[in-house]
Order: C-alpha cells, then sequence, then structure tokens
C-alpha cells in the first residue's frame, strides 16, 4: 500500500463525509449558493472529519469547474479533477494553508498570516488558511489573529481546528462560525472500515472489523490506520484466508467483547475455578491482562448503569450491537435462580477490579493482583 489507507479514503466530496450530517446540511447549502463564510471553527473528537471538511471548504472555493459553470456550482461540490482540486488534494496549493499551530505555538506562523493574508490568491480565488490545533495558539497569536478576524479581505478564508473548543477565547469563536464534529458509533465506523476492506480486497472476518472499530473509540483515522495494521501484519506472503478475529485480537493487544462477556459471567456466577482457568488462557494467548482489566471494568460499569437506567441503553448503543445490549441487560438482573448479579455484587466486583487494576499497572508480574482478587471475591 503506497499511501496511508485514511489518506487515500479521505472523503473527496461532502457527500461522504459520514455521521456529520448537520454540518454537512449547513455547509452543502452555502456551497449551493455560493455563500461560504470567511471564518469557521471545527470542533470535536478526532479522527471525525475536521481537517477533511476544512480542505473541502478549500476545494470548495477554489474547484475551477465551480468557477465557470454555475450550474455544477448549484450542486455543492467540488469537481476533485481540476487543478485546484487536485493540488488541494495533493496539498500542495499555493492558496490552501495549513498552519499547526501546535508547533511553536504558533507564533511564527500567525506573523506570516498576518502578513501573507493580505496579498491576492496565487491562482485560486480564494487563499484559505488551516489552523489546526488552534487551541495551541498564544495569547498573542489569538489576538494577532483577532485582528486579521474582525477585518477579513474580502479574498481569505480562515477555518480552525481542534479537539478542545473551551480552550479558545470568547472573542475568536464569537467571530466564526462553529461546527461540531461528533464521535462516530461503532456501526458507522465498521460500514466504512467494510468499504474499505472490499475496495483494498482486504479478506476480514465481520467479529475482527468489529473489534478494529470498537477500539477506534468514535474515530474513523483511528480504526482505518489500524486495519491498515492488521492487514499488513498479516500479509507476509502469498494470504489466502481471511482476517481472524484471534489475530486482530493478537496484533492489537485487545479482547473482543464477547471474552470480556463470557469472563464477567464467570466472575457473576461466582466461579473461581472457571474465571481463573479463563485468565490463564488468555494469558496464553497473548492478551494484554491490564487492558483487559480495564475492558472489564468498562463492561461491568455499563451493566450495572444499565441495570439502575435502562434508558441509558440509548447512549450505549454507540458502542455495543443490539445482541451486546441484550447480553449486558441479562447480565445485570439477578434472577431466582442465580444467573445475573444485583446491583450490590456489580459495585463490589467493580471496586475490587478497580484496586487490582491500579496494582497490576505497576506489578512487574501483571496478572497476580487479578488472580487474588478473583480468589478473594468468588472463592
Ligand atoms: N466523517 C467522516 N467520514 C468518513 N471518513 C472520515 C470522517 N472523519 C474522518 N474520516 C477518516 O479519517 C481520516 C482523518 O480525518 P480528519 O483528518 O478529517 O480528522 P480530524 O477530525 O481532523 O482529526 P484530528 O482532530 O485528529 O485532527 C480521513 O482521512 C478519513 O479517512
Ligand atoms: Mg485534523
Ligand atoms: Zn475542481
Amino acid at each position: 500500500m503506497a499511501q496511508a489507507l485514511y489518506r487515500k479514503y479521505r472523503p473527496k466530496r461532502l457527500e461522504d463525509v459520514l455521521g456529520q450530517d448537520t454540518n454537512v446540511e449547513i455547509l452543502k447549502n452555502a456551497a449551493k449558493a455560493g455563500r461560504l463564510g470567511h471564518a469557521y471553527i471545527f470542533y470535536g473528537a478526532r479522527g471525525t472529519g475536521k481537517t477533511t471538511t476544512a480542505r473541502l471548504i478549500a476545494k470548495l472555493l477554489n474547484c475551477e469547474k465551480r468557477r465557470k459553470e454555475p450550474a455544477f456550482a448549484a450542486e455543492g461540490e467540488p469537481c476533485n479533477e481540476c487543478r485546484e482540486c487536485l493540488a488541494i488534494d495533493a496539498q500542495n496549493s499555493m492558496d490552501v494553508i495549513e498552519i499547526d499551530a501546535a508547533s511553536n505555538r504558533g507564533i511564527d506562523e500567525i506573523r506570516n498570516l498576518k502578513e501573507s493574508i493580505k496579498t491576492s490568491p496565487a491562482t485560486g480565488a480564494y487563499k484559505v488558511y488551516i489552523i489546526d490545533e488552534a487551541h495551541m495558539l498564544t495569547g498573542a497569536a489569538f489576538n494577532a489573529l483577532l485582528k486579521t478576524l474582525e477585518e477579513p479581505p474580502a479574498h481569505a478564508v480562515i477555518i480552525m481546528a481542534t479537539t478542545e473548543f473551551e480552550k479558545l477565547p470568547p472573542t475568536i469563536t464569537s467571530r466564526a462560525q462553529r461546527f461540531t464534529f461528533r464521535k462516530q458509533p461503532k456501526a458507522v465506523i465498521m460500514a466504512k472500515l467494510n468499504t474499505i476492506a472490499k475496495e483494498e480486497k482486504i479478506k476480514i472476518e465481520p467479529a475482527a472489523l468489529e473489534l478494529i472499530a470498537a477500539i477506534g473509540e468514535g474515530s474513523f483515522r483511528d480504526a482505518e490506520s489500524l486495519l491498515e495494521q492488521v492487514s499488513s501484519f498479516s500479509d507476509g506472503g502469498a494470504k489466502t484466508a481471511a482476517i481472524t478475529l484471534a489475530d486482530t485480537e493478537r496484533i492489537t493487544g485487545r479482547t473482543g467483547l464477547r471474552k470480556v462477556h463470557a469472563f464477567a459471567e464467570l466472575m457473576i456466577a461466582k466461579d473461581a475455578k472457571g474465571a481463573l482457568a479463563y485468565l490463564a488462557e488468555l494469558n496464553d494467548e497473548g492478551h494484554n491482562i491490564v487492558q483487559f482489566t480495564k475492558d472489564l471494568i468498562h463492561y461491568l460499569r455499563k451493566t450495572l448503569s444499565l441495570a439502575i437506567n435502562p434508558s441509558l441503553e440509548q447512549s450505549f448503543e454507540k458502542d455495543l450491537t443490539k445482541d451486546e445490549l441484550a447480553a449486558m441487560r441479562t447480565l445485570g438482573t439477578s434472577t431466582k435462580d442465580g444467573e445475573g448479579a444485583d446491583s450490590a455484587t456489580l459495585v463490589k466486583l467493580i471496586k475490587a477490579l478497580i484496586r487490582a487494576y491500579a496494582e497490576m499497572r505497576y506489578s512487574p508480574f501483571a496478572i497476580v493482583p487479578l488472580e487474588v482478587m478473583l480468589v478473594e471475591q468468588l472463592a
């Protein structure tokens, strides 16, 4: 693979930006009407489309086909074929300036911006400044930027992207149109991974893709990078068999939810023997036991919350499938024959797991605190 997967599959049209429907709709309407703004702030979770959308705006503003053909401009998408679109995709357009505020906290960059923003665009219609990690700018840099934001030249557009909106001064945020980019549900990320896998002819089990999407925790980029890592890792030689969940668990050091659930079941059934055996097996298979404990804590914590407040299901649906939620509900409902757990038991187990986890992180024998905890709690 010559190009990183996440670069290759960066959306080229607003329509391909997934899960950010309101943003897409507003920007598309503005593009159709030829009324894109002069200052934007894109904020929200990493890997959800901020930089992607900023570059799309740059293309919408400078696309030659859009400038020449009003009928095409009314479609609200870039052509992706003209010189300007191609240059922006290749990141070598003279008129699209990407500034990384994290490096040197943007001092020189903003000074340069103040100067260069006055001159007309080289080949496009607009000069577009994309300021990444905008929250890292210093007070002085913000001040300099503020002056420009108050009176931007007609040919200039400034787009700030950040994961930490609260760190931007209100003087800046109030002068820009603001857009939130949301973390994405597992299902949405999985759907994109599926498309990529098909396109790249990566053979991989659905359960493996699901684990990758889950590890991404709402970020397309994280999930796409991981898919690349997993597929190149198991690519040694002429690979014909599909990548399995076990392969993926081994490469990522993470454990699929099914195993986390099975382990939680053993704990709730007070099956000390079974739990210890299961743990030994996970350890032999090379699972990261510290990470596993963390996943287990989160799993039980969700089980408890769901038992107390069933309407939380809506929020958990982002990370869990319907089947997983059903299994979790069963686990958190205690029945007469002692199958599920009551809240008191869950609280006890979670507390004990957190103690074990704290010890594990600094122990040279990570597995021991967990084993001792199992014996204490279950035997
Ligand atoms: N909404 C989305 N729809 C489809 N793919 C996406 C989306 N958001 C991100 N991606 C994928 O993730 C990659 C990285 O996205 P992008 O650079 O836009 O993230 P970002 O929000 O700027 O993240 P960061 O805060 O880390 O800079 C893209 O190249 C694309 O493959
Ligand atoms: Mg970005
Ligand atoms: Zn174009």
